[in-house]
């Protein structure tokens, strides 16, 4: 979603997204996993300003958004939300850096980036701002490249960025990803979905929990729940959600558990970890169900609280 625009500069709203389901079917001898995930965007943004500089320098800043719960809480904030890289280890820098290798071009340009969204926590902002980053480096520097190019290297970047690039900054907020998570399937979902979502203090690594994720000798098919998010009832939805990656997280966290469990005893229709956790959310019926939920979570102290419902892109 893109806020405003000039000559020399851009400014990019990134969501988080959930996944609603995730399936390993196999590990590749390129020590990636392949997969079946359904990833549906939602309404917690990072903002991306990217403006074009004179010189060759990239400099990136990044902050939490003041009034989010980890700003507020000064030095608790990298337990809270995750921590800010600012240098090469920031996806953002990185895709910038790809664009102008990849295009032969030594343009500066200075990124800000204001962070609402919690990382190492299975909810994206570092594939979502990435997504963002390459975009606006495509359009305030004028390259005009096509989404294949730019999907290539989405690709490159983290097995996340593509879907953010076709579905979470472009298309209508849900697809269905094959492959590592870089084959993206739109699905045709309108209907409005909500969550609480709650981030407990400590993160996961991607990494580590694929380390210890065993490939099921039967796996779950995500087409089920494609049909019954067209057409099922809310109930329905809950009771197909699945995360493989749940049972190596946790191994790793057992706050995990803990989350799930609170969620469901504060009346969710049903729980669950997102992506590689830490986060985990659950599935409410309309919004003042999920306003009740969060505010019986938020009393418990289990970590950041927020209401979040499924979106797609609008222009502004
Ligand atoms: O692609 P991305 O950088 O997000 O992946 C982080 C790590 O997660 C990879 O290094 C890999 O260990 C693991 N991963 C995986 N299979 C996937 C996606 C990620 O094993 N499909």
């Amino acid at each position: 979603m893109f806020l405003k625009r000039s000559a020399d500069s851009i400014t990019v709203h990134s969501p988080a997204k959930l996944n609603l389901f995730l399936e390993l079917l196999a590990k590749r001898p390129d020590g990636f996993h392949e997969l079946e995930t359904i990833m549906t965007a939602i309404d917690v943004f990072d903002t991306l300003r990217f403006t074009a500089t004179d010189d060759s320098q990239l400099t990136l800043s990044c902050r939490f958004a003041p009034g989010t719960e980890a700003a507020a809480q000064g030095e608790d904030a990298d337990a809270l939300l995750g921590d800010l890289p600012t240098g090469p280890t920031n996806l953002v820098y990185r895709a910038v850096d790809l664009v102008r290798r990849t295009a032969g071009i030594e343009q500066g340009a200075k990124i800000e980036l204001i962070k609402r969204i919690p990382a190492a926590s299975g909810l994206g902002g570092a594939s979502s701002d990435a997504a963002a980053a390459l975009v606006a480096a495509d359009i305030v520097w004028k390259l005009g490249w096509s989404r294949t190019k730019l999907s290539e290297l989405a690709a490159q970047l983290g097995s996340d960025v593509p879907f953010f690039l076709h579905t979470g900054l472009f298309g209508n907020g849900m697809a269905l990803c094959r492959g590592r998570g870089e084959i993206i399937t739109p699905l045709p979902v309108t209907r409005r979905m909500h969550f609480v979502v709650v981030r407990p203090p400590g993160g996961l690594s991607t990494a580590d929990v694929f380390r210890r994720c065993t490939i099921p000798a039967n796996p779950f098919a995500a087409s089920d729940l494609c049909d019954t998010l067209q057409s099922g009832t809310m109930t329905d939805i809950g009771r197909r959600m699945h995360n493989r990656l749940s049972e190596p997280s946790r191994e790793l966290s057992t706050e995990i558990d803990r989350l799930t469990k609170s969620m469901l005893q504060a009346g969710a229709i049903s729980s669950q970890m997102s992506g590689s956790g830490s986060a985990c959310f659950a599935l409410c019926q309309d919004p003042r169900h999920a306003r009740r939920v969060a505010a019986k979570l938020k009393s418990q102290r289990l970590g950041v609280v927020f209401t979040a419902s499924n979106c797609g892109v609008q222009w502004n």
